[in-house]
This record gives C-alpha cells, sequence and structure tokens, in this order.
C-alpha cells in the first residue's frame, strides 16, 4: 500500500521508520518531511496545512491510508476533507479536534463532565480578569485558548506576572486570534505524565506511558518547550494510576464527546499531573505526542499500519498492543537559542559515526543541502534508544548524542535518569 505521513517533525520521522517496517507498506510519501525522512519515504514539497494540495495529491497517487502528526491540519478540518472524498485518514475531524484546539471549550467540557482538572475561569475581557486575579492564590496559570505552537502557558509566580501575562494575551494580542480568550487556572503540583489512547469512535486502546520532560534545562528548569526529552514507560504510572486515568479522566471524556455527537478518531493525548489527589488533566492533545512517539515506536511490536487501520475502521476492541520489554529514550538534541529565537543552518557532523544496536536518530528540524545536513528548526534531533532498561536505553542514547554535535547543539543529561 502507499501512505502518506503528513508533517515534518521527530514525531513524523518516527511515525515513517515504523510504517516502513511493515510488509504491507510498498511507498511512503512525506509532506513535506525533514532531512531524514527523505531516507525512507520521498519527501513532497507540500506543507501540512495546505489541505488542497495535500487532497489532490492523495487522489491523484491513490493513498491507501493518510496519517496526520501536527494538530493544525487536524484542527483546520483535513480529515473531513479527506473522508469526502472516501480516503481514509488517520486522526481526529474538525469537531474532534476541538479538544486540542479551545482550552476554553475543553475546560468546560471537563467541568461538566465532572472530570478531575484544575481549577478555572474563562475571560475575554482584560478588567474582570485582572479583578479576578485579587482574589487568587499564586503561582497561577494563564493560557492562551487557542493553539500557540506550545507557548500559550504562562506561569505567573506573582499578581505582577500575571497582569502582564494577561496584558500581553489580551491586549497586545501576542498569539492573535488564539489569545482572544484565556483559561486562569489553579496551579497544580505533582509529577506530570503523558498518557495516550487509541480511540476508534467508540472503542479505546491505551498506548504505553511516556514521560516527557518540557522545561528546557536540566532538573527541570527554563522556560518550556514542546518537549526535550522522554522514557517509556513511566515507572510513575503506576498500575493503579492507570486504571484511575481510565476511569476518571478516558471514559467520561468518550462518553461526554459521544453525548455531545463526537465520534473522536485517533490519538487522545492527555497530558497528566499525579497530584496527591490522585491524576487530573492538563490538557488534551488530539493526535499524537512529540517526543512521545519516538520513544513509543521502538517499543511497538505491532505493525503499526495494521493498528492505524484498525483505528480509522472501528476495529480497536479486536486488537491488543505488545510493547518490547525493558525502556525506551529519546533525547532531544536542540539548536542554540531554543526554545526562543534560534540559529539555523549549521551543518550537523558526526551522523555517519551513529551505528549503535536499538538506536535510532529521528531527525525534527533538519533539512539536506548540499550533501550536508543541516539545523533548520529548533528541536533538531531526537536520539532514541531501546534498551533491557532504562539505564541501558539512557547509556545507548546518550553515547549517540556525545558522537553527533553542531555550532550551540544543546540538550538535557538528565532524560530517563529517575529522580
Ligand atoms: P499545557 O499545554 O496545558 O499542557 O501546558 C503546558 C505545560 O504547562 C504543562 O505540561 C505543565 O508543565 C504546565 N502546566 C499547565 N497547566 C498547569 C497547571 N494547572 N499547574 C501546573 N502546571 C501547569
Ligand atoms: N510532548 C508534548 C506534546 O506533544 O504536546
Amino acid at each position: 500500500m502507499k501512505i502518506l505521513v503528513i508533517g515534518n517533525g521527530g514525531r513524523e520521522h518516527a511515525l515513517i521508520w515504523k510504517l516502513s517496517q511493515s510488509s504491507r507498506v510498498k511507498k511512503i510519501y512525506a509532506a513535506p518531511g525533514n532531512g531524514g525522512t527523505g531516507a525512507l519515504a520521498e519527501n513532497i514539497p507540500i506543507k501540512a496545512d495546505n489541505i488542497p494540495e495535500l487532497l489532490a495529491f492523495a487522489q491523484k497517487e491513490k493513498i491507501d491510508l493518510t496519517v496526520v502528526g501536527p494538530e493544525v491540519p487536524l484542527t483546520m478540518g483535513i480529515v473531513d476533507e479527506f473522508e469526502k472524498e472516501k480516503l481514509p485518514i488517520f486522526g481526529p475531524n474538525r469537531t474532534g479536534a476541538i479538544l486540542e484546539a479551545s482550552k476554553a471549550w475543553t475546560k468546560q467540557f471537563l467541568k461538566e463532565e465532572k472530570i478531575p482538572t484544575a481549577h478555572f475561569e474563562v475571560f475575554e475581557e482584560y478588567a474582570p480578569a485582572i479583578d479576578f486575579l485579587s482574589t487568587q492564590a499564586y503561582p497561577i496559570v494563564i493560557k492562551a485558548d487557542g493553539l500557540a505552537a506550545g507557548k500559550g502557558v504562562i506561569i505567573a509566580k506573582d499578581r505582577a506576572e500575571a497582569v502582564s501575562a494577561l496584558e500581553s494575551v489580551l491586549k497586545d494580542k501576542v498569539f492573535g486570534d488564539a489569545g482572544r480568550k484565556v483559561v486562569i487556572e489553579e496551579f497544580l503540583v505533582g509529577r506530570e505524565a503523558s498518557f495516550q489512547v487509541l480511540v476508534d469512535g467508540h472503542s479505546f486502546l491505551p498506548l504505553d506511558s511516556a514521560q516527557d520532560h518540557k522545561r528546557v534545562g536540566e532538573g527541570d528548569t527554563g522556560p518550556n518547550t514542546g518537549g526535550m526529552g522522554v522514557f517509556s514507560p513511566s515507572p510513575y504510572v503506576t498500575e493503579s494510576i492507570r486504571q484511575q486515568t481510565i476511569d476518571t479522566i478516558i471514559l467520561p471524556t468518550l462518553k461526554g464527546l459521544l453525548k455531545r455527537g463526537i465520534h473522536f478518531k485517533g490519538v487522545l493525548y492527555a497530558g497528566l499531573m499525579m497530584t496527591q489527589d490522585g491524576p487530573k488533566l492538563l490538557e488534551y492533545n488530539c493526535r499524537f505526542g512529540d517526543p512521545e512517539t519516538q520513544a513509543l515506536m521502538v517499543r511497538l511490536e505491532d505493525d503499526l499500519v495494521d493498528v492505524l487501520e484498525a483505528t480509522i475502521s472501528g476495529r480497536l476492541s479486536e486488537l491488543s498492543l505488545h510493547w518490547k520489554p525493558g525502556a525506551s529514550v529519546c533525547v532531544v538534541m536542540a539548536a542554540h537559542g531554543y526554545p526562543g529565537d534560534v540559529t539555523t543552518g549549521d551543518v550537523i557532523e558526526g551522523l555517519d559515526r551513529v551505528s549503535l544496536p536499538e538506536t535510532v536518530v529521528f531527525h525534527a528540524g533538519t533539512k539536506n543541502v548540499d550533501g550536508k545536513t543541516v539545523t533548520s528548526g529548533g528541536r533538531v534531533l531526537g536520539v532514541t534508544a531501546a534498551g533491557k532498561d532504562m539505564r541501558q536505553a539512557r547509556e545507548r542514547a546518550y553515547d549517540v548524542c556525545e558522537k553527533v554535535h553542531w555550532k550551540g547543539v544543546h540538550y538535557r543529561r538528565d532524560i530517563g535518569g529517575l529522580k
């Protein structure tokens, strides 16, 4: 079969890597792909949000399965457009993608369905939002309602920071329309984990857990990022937390969606805070996590094509997933300046020296120029390794990180080092 993977990140490289191992797959296209995907797929110069061109391409090439990586095309309704043309596509439709597209909608939904989450209020106007701050404890969390490329959450440690955050979102419109509304919510204390489930409209199937590291610096310091590394499984997601998450978060969500006529299909990604009162939902994403996917794909033993097809056609209840025992670690190597303004165009050295067992270097912000691989984005590589335990996986991943270099590269050295 012919597969089209939409996106250009490490997540998409990992999906392509796994899909390419299926005996059912003849050809993979990546739109637009990156400097690494070209080795396994044909990169097509169509951007992930150019739905008309993606649709025309899928029709012309008679694509059997399209897999959407990032949230933007999902929230724009790419699945609705493909389904109209009877083209099989993996991901939620526009209505389902609201879970990621609007934090205000989702928080209201969680409240109505009594799903554990931080207490919150939604504001569109600056003055009442400021008044509300006077009654609140600090730190406090301020979130732009819409998609803001992972930058729309501000943790304000005192009132002055909260006022300045509200000013920049509601008055200066730094996130444009995505900041037309803000959610102001209680700061939750605990450990975070990513819990992803495949959903086929009615049944669901959990993926193994993964532990993201959002802050740029070691020991969880510095600004938030899209994710600096992941290990899987997360030892903190115990059987009891997993069951509580399913019972108090996932099942009521799926019920609540169906009640509203929303048939969610694809990956439902729950960002959890494991608090003293049990797991609470920080956010939903409507797609595979990045870099969670990199760490999960090196552990998944099943044919990914079968899994994605079962999700699309409502047959998840017939399936079970099998994970390589042991653990995996993905270390994100980032460009100078990330998560702020980054330097790009730096030549990446040492990629040819990488050949360790069970280790894959997934590309994200890379491109090939004159036979050389150069940096082209913030998160550049996701060095991913599996091992018989976390220690082995971590050692393998960091061995590779030490061999790969470019000007200004930085990465956290504490991924997979349990605290
Ligand atoms: P979100 O995009 O909503 O997951 O937020 C991004 C990151 O901000 C999360 O991964 C947390 O690290 C942090 N965060 C978000 N909401 C809260 C909260 N209510 N309490 C504490 N930290 C939060
Ligand atoms: N790793 C966080 C995310 O995919 O949103």
